[in-house]
């Protein structure tokens, strides 16, 4: 049956009733035999006993091999009567050997044993017989044999069990079991994963009672980084890498990646390759795509039209997608377009190399710059010089707003519905027949004639010449409109103008959609009158002038503490709009977490926003120069004050872009106020700000991903920026990815590390950074979500008394840490200095520390007893100590 057999033991008999020890010869050779034979006398019962035979504790059926001889009871003349010719096989169990002592009556009986040839006088017949003891439970047992009259001569008894073999099957050992008996038929036994496989649930197989292993279930599976090769796991051979637990066999690195030695799990990207998030670990590394090439920008029923041809190296990828960046400038002034411009079909995303651009405003220059994206780029770009504007004009008073574009096929055009006593400019563009813009005309200028009361029916014919050597197929012509004094009123203005019990949704209006940003300041913010405002003290400096803390004394009204932002002298009429700009933004909310405006100076000279005054200024400045003073549900309810304002805003669909505790204001009671709503903060305003190659600015490290990657700001990047908020505050404004550069912070990012819990951060809310943090924008909990959360932890303080774990050495780790090249500090201030605590040097060197041996003895008392008193710092140093003992290469990524 494929069984091992097992011989128990050399079983010798010992007890002899009329049995007796014959030595025969067979075939030549020589051996021992019991034998019996008293068959001419009646009444026989003969035994021969065995020796105790100790049972293997899991053996319950064992089997009995007989070798017998049984001689023919006609062979023996007269005896034919007595004569038998069978025996019978007894057994008896028993937990002790009994020595010689013998009690029929212990013994039971298994089977008669019965030849199936008989020896006959002239033929020796050897019959073999096995015989199965069930049910054995004791420590032993013995066999005996009976006669009752036969001529028997017993050869050879074995004792056996079965059992199924040690074996490997499924990537599991089983170890050698013994096989079961009728009341257990199939025994189950769990197996161990070999060497370097794994399984979530232990492989079985059943031992039948023939001991065959049969269904195995389950199965083991090579770890990453091994295959299986007859039965076991061996490592991935140098150049291949397996990535997942699993039955496949170690495949290749693929395109633009690194062959590593043998065992590798993944095989890194090339220097310059990269995989996207969404992009499998096991696939190939892209490349960036290349600039998109050949943009050309054509004017077409009104619109400018800008075309491209894919870039020349895609990177390898086919997920490209192109976004339009658009900058306008008014001499040397360039800034983001904004908002106003409309992209058909999008500004980003655009998957088709072409977009129409609308409503450009005639008087200004813009520059287009079209980015290729792929899932691994950030950004690359080609610029194109200005040249295929909106033409402009250098007469500022004539205001001019709109523009219209009309492609002919004639080179006359008359020109209907125009405003009465108005100026136009005309200008004549070639246009070839692919599209692409020939040179254009001088401007024109024409006046209609009439007053405005007579709208309609106004006619201006114009004629142009035609060049005619050039191969034109169409004419474009320019149409500028001077704009009349009255403003245009936008769908937003028939909204607002609603009447008072027609409650405005509150929705954030962008001052941009005003053409005149003066009427937006006037309908979001109060005037104020300059006697009103008294100025103090300069307490900062904005973008366009110094910030004041002051009084503001309305008649009537009690005395307010204000800051007033005031507009530097000798600023254009552009400069004042954007400097008001915030008011206009600021003066649409009303929060206790959102900064209030007071007012606005905009009818005098000087223009003066006035908002309520915050003493504690910054938030990160704030805490750092109270680190460690608060308790953290001190620091939560800051966060829940700014929750709730980002709440607001988030609420009438205003994004902020810049969320951050450096424009969190704090006031005397520490409640936590957002600020800087300034349209050109993001790109100017912000210390933080890095210029992308696109030229927009954006503070990287409270940025999430997609609004780095494709100016995707929304409530959910404010989100992200809140979760960068919140490590702020529970870090008493340490600063986010500490000396990182941008570029490593991006790229930390873009490879899922996060920045650790700061110390004693409670756990519920690390988690809830976490959150904010998840790369699926979707995903992060909303702000309304945030402020429920913090509520219910403010509600229970103990909810944050567990803290998140904190290692300082394994913070974050990063293919580069600018600072550390992995080898140890050769002095103490070299130590110091890396964690800008050079501050100390004198103190560890009085202290007589002057080695990085002595550094790492030092406990915290022996650091507060050498001088260092403030407790952020004494931190600081009691942790880079114990990041030291670790792994020197980590420790500036923690310690500064
Ligand atoms: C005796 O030997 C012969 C030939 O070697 C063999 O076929 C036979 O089985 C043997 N008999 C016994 C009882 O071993
Ligand atoms: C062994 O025990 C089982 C039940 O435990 C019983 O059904 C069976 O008959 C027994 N066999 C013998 C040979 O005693
Ligand atoms: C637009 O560009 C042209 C040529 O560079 C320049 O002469 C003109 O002043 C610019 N217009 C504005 C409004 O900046
Ligand atoms: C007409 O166009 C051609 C080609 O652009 C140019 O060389 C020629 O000077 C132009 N003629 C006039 C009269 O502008
Ligand atoms: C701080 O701001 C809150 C909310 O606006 C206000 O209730 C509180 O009076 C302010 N505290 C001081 C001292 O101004």
């Amino acid at each position: 049956h494929g069984s091992l057999f097992v011989p128990l033991t050399l079983l010798l008999c010992v007890v002899l009733f009329q049995w007796e020890v014959i030595q025969r010869t067979l075939n030549g050779s020589q051996f021992y035999t019991f034998s019996v034979c008293n068959v001419g006398e009646r009444e026989q019962d003969n035994w021969l006993r065995t020796t105790f035979i100790q049972r293997r504790p899991s053996a319950s059926r064992v089997f009995v091999e007989l070798q017998f001889i049984v001689r023919d009871c006609n062979s023996f003349d007269g005896a034919s009567l007595t004569c038998k010719e069978t025996f019978n096989l007894f057994t008896s169990e028993s937990d002790a050997d009994v020595g010689t002592t013998f009690r029929k009556g212990q013994f039971k009986k298994v089977a008669t044993i019965a030849p199936d040839e008989i020896t006959s006088k002239n033929e020796l017949r050897i019959n073999t017989e096995t015989k199965v003891v069930e049910n054995l439970s004791r420590k032993g047992f013995y066999l005996a044999f009976q006669d009752i009259g036969a001529c028997i001569a017993l050869l050879s008894v074995r004792v056996y069990y079965k059992t199924c073999p040690a074996t490997v099957k499924s990537l599991a050992s089983f170890p050698e079991t013994v096989a079961g008996g009728e009341n257990q038929a199939l025994r189950e036994v769990s197996g161990v994963c070999v060497e370097n496989a794994i399984s979530e649930e232990l492989p079985r197989i059943y031992c039948t009672v023939d001991g065959e292993w049969v269904v195995p279930v389950g199965q083991c599976q090579c770890k990453p980084g091994y295959e299986e090769v007859e039965d076991e796991c061996q490592e991935c051979k140098a150049g291949s890498f397996k990535a997942e637990a699993s039955g496949d066999k170690c495949t290749p690195c693929p395109a633009n990646t690194q062959e590593l030695d043998s065992g590798a799990v993944v095989c890194p990207c090339m220097d310059g390759f990269y995989r996207a998030p969404n992009d499998p670990p096991t696939g190939p590394c892209s490349g960036l795509p290349s600039a998109p090439r050949d943009l050309v920008a054509t004017t077409s029923a009104g619109k400018l039209l800008l075309t491209w041809s894919p870039p020349e190296d895609t990177g390898g990828r086919t997920d490209i997608t192109y976004s339009i960046e658009c900058q306008r400038c008014e001499g040397m002034v360039c800034q983001s377009c904004g908002e106003k411009i409309r992209y058909e079909p999008a500004g980003v995303g655009l998957t088709d190399t072409k977009v129409s651009v609308s409503e450009l405003d005639a008087h200004l220059n813009y520059t287009f710059t079209v980015e290729a994206h792929s899932g691994v780029t950030v950004l690359t770009s080609q610029a194109v010089p200005p040249a295929n504007r909106p033409p402009s004009t250098s007469d500022d008073n004539l205001d001019v707003t709109t523009y219209t574009v009309l492609i002919l096929e004639k080179n006359s055009v008359q020109i209907k519905d125009l405003v009465p006593g108005t100026a136009y400019l005309f200008r004549v563009q070639a246009l070839s027949s692919d599209g692409s813009p020939g040179g254009s005309s001088m401007e024109e200028q024409f006046e209609t004639s009439g007053t405005e009361g007579n709208q309609h029916g106004q006619r201006s014919t114009c004629f142009f010449l035609k060049n005619e050597t050039s191969l034109i197929h169409g004419f474009c012509i320019f149409l500028f409109r001077k704009r009349n004094s009255h403003t245009r009123q936008g769908p937003e203005d028939t909204y607002f103008s609603s009447s008072e019990q027609l409650k405005p949704l509150k929705t954030y209006v962008d001052p941009h959609t005003y053409e005149d940003p003066n009427t937006a300041v006037l309908k979001f913010a109060t005037e104020i009158h300059p006697s009103h405002i008294t100025k103090q003290k300069v307490i900062g400096a904005g973008e366009f002038g110094e910030v004041y803390r002051g009084i503001l004394k309305v008649p009537g009204r009690k005395e307010v503490a204000v800051a007033i932002k005031t507009l530097k002298p000798g600023y254009t009429e552009k400069q004042r709009q954007d400097f008001l700009s915030e008011a206009s933004i600021m003066g649409q909310f009303s929060h206790q977490n959102i900064i209030r405006l007071e007012g606005v100076v905009t009818k005098f000279k000087h223009a003066m926003i006035v908002t309520e005054y915050m003493e504690n200024g910054a938030l990160d400045r704030y805490l750092r120069d109270h680190d460690g003073e608060f308790a953290s549900f001190q620091l939560v309810g800051m966060l829940r004050g700014i929750a709730a304002g980002m709440k607001y805003l988030s609420d009438m669909s205003y994004v902020h872009r810049d969320l951050a505790a450096r424009n969190i204001l704090v006031n005397n009671t520490l409640e936590c106020k957002v600020s800087d709503f300034g349209l050109s903060r993001v790109l100017e305003d912000d210390p933080e700000g890095t210029y992308t190659t696109s030229g927009g600015k954006i503070p990287i490290r409270w940025t999430a991903p997609e609004a780095i990657a494709y100016r995707k700001f929304t409530s959910a990047s404010d989100v992200w920026s809140f979760g960068i908020v919140m490590w702020e505050v529970m870090a008493f404004g340490e600063r986010p990815y500490w000396d990182m550069s941008n570029h490593e912070v991006m790229k930390a990012i873009n490879e899922a590390f996060r920045l650790p819990a700061p110390m004693d951060c409670p756990s519920a809310v690390y988690q809830l950074m976490l959150q904010c943090w998840l790369q699926d924008r979707s995903k992060r909990p909303r702000f309304g979500d945030i402020v429920s959360l913090l509520d219910k932890l403010l509600r229970s303080p103990d909810s944050l008394k567990t803290i998140a774990d904190f290692d300082p050495r394994i913070s974050i780790r990063l293919p580069s840490t600018s600072g550390s090249d992995g080898s140890p500090f050769r002095s103490v201030s070299e130590w110091l200095e890396s964690i800008k605590m050079s501050q100390y040097s004198e103190n560890f060197a009085c202290a007589g520390v002057v080695t990085m041996d002595q550094v790492l003895q030092m406990k915290n008392e022996d650091i507060k007893n050498i001088g260092v008193r403030l407790p952020g710092h004494l931190k600081r140093i009691a942790y880079s100590i114990l990041g030291l003992k670790d792994q020197t290469s980590t420790l500036s990524v923690f310690a500064v």
